[in-house]
């Protein structure tokens, strides 16, 4: 049977492509006023200071460590379970990534295997808001103060989570945020750092842009000629005009897709409530979610059994996808032979179920009742 109902769809339509059409007419496609305008909006909504807008968020972790001054030689303790671009961008600095354990629960980063994890050459945490959540920030702040290290957020999923009280963005000097398609916000593909330090801004939008000495904004707006100068050696990571217009537009709808999503994950978490083999995900005090990604608990079950869960679901037309995925165990990073049971334990035995803010109560219903007929028909239950 074929997919009826997809496990993401991104809201989209009219007034993206009504902002789009107004940069073609403009001229002005990369490094322009769209790029500002939504770097402003996303530093406003977030409650940062700055707002760096880049081509990914994997670009994005990538600068953000590098002004953080993690370099080769250095260590950066990162949850393995998680996308591997958490782990990639620790490596394109030339650092090491260290994979350290997940609580069981939240899938956020185990800060007391954190600390275990910490040595001479540690220089930084890169604590991920796995799938949207918020993860334990003054923990991580306070572990981090102790120990002398910088605090980077991977908040590729957690636009409008909160901690706290505060957006995440707020929170830390540098946390960074993703615009592809499976996220909330999306640009096609793009990313953002949000900084509370004027000087990281001026650094991260030189590196984004080859290590230029003038931005394109002033230079065109200069009446005397400037000549540029390259500073360091940099990159081009980024963000078009174009993209930038539709992530305006974006922004505006963030606040209805964060009610209708929390609506659809507590429809979930009513239909699939006691069930013995079924765990939903849970939300710590103090902490709102965005609900990026919903994902079920399979208690006991091992990768073969969610997979089977999975095969079954989606011969009922219903997409799932396998829970997120573990760096150490992939090709790239499996040549260190570490070992973590938990993290393991928490992908092999978890999905991810369709949830998307024009997704209807009844397709929830339906979604919940396979998920629950999969888990009897596989031998789980
Ligand atoms: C936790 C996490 N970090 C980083 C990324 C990379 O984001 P991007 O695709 O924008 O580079 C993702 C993407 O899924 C992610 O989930």
């Amino acid at each position: 049977m074929s997919v009826r109902i997809p496990v993401a769809r991104p809201e989209m339509g009219e007034p993206e492509w009504q902002a789009i059409r107004e940069v073609v007419e403009s001229g002005w496609v990369t490094q322009g006023p769209r790029v500002e305008a939504f770097e402003k909006a996303m530093a406003e909504y977030c409650g940062a200071e700055h707002g760096v807008a880049v081509s990914s968020c994997t670009t994005a972790l990538h600068l953000a460590l590098v002004v953080a001054g993690v370099g080769p030689g250095d260590e950066v303790v990162v949850p393995s379970m998680s996308f591997i671009a958490t782990a990639n961008a620790v490596a394109h600095t030339g650092a090491t990534p260290v994979f350290a354990e997940v609580e069981p629960d939240t899938f956020n980063l185990d800060l007391a295997d954190v600390e275990r994890r910490i040595t001479e050459r540690t220089r930084a945490v890169l604590l991920v808001h796995q799938l949207g959540l918020p993860a334990d920030i003054d923990g991580t702040h306070r572990l981090a103060e102790r120990h002398g290290l910088a605090v980077v957020e991977d908040a590729a999923c957690a636009v409008g989570s909160s901690y706290a009280g505060g957006r995440i963005g707020s929170h830390s000097e540098l946390v960074c945020f993703s615009f592809h398609p499976r996220k909330l916000l999306t640009t096609g593909d793009g990313g953002m750092v949000l900084t509370s330090s004027a000087e990281h801004a001026e650094r991260l939008r030189r590196l984004r842009q080859h290590g230029m000495s003038v931005n394109d904004r002033v230079r065109s707006s200069s009446t005397s000629v400037i000549r540029e100068s390259y500073l360091e050696v940099a990159w081009n990571y980024r963000l078009t005009d174009l993209q930038a217009a539709m992530g305006i537009e974006q922004l505006k709808r963030l606040p209805a897709m964060l009610e209708r999503r929390a609506a659809l994950a507590a429809r979930y978490d009513a239909a699939l409530a006691d069930h013995p083999l079924i765990d939903t995900p849970p939300v710590p005090e103090g902490v709102t979610w965005n609900v990026q990604t919903y994902t079920a608990r399979l208690r006991g079950a091992d990768a073969a059994a969610r997979d089977a869960v999975m095969q079954h679901m989606l011969d009922a037309g219903i997409a799932t996808r396998a829970g997120v995925m573990t760096a150490h165990r992939e090709p790239a990073y499996a040549d260190r032979g570490c070992s973590l049971p938990v993290s393991e334990r928490a992908s092999d035995g978890s999905l991810v179920l369709p949830l998307f803010p024009a997704m209807t109560d009844d397709q929830v219903d339906e979604c919940a009742r396979a998920l629950v007929e999969a888990v009897a028909a596989t031998g789980l239950g």
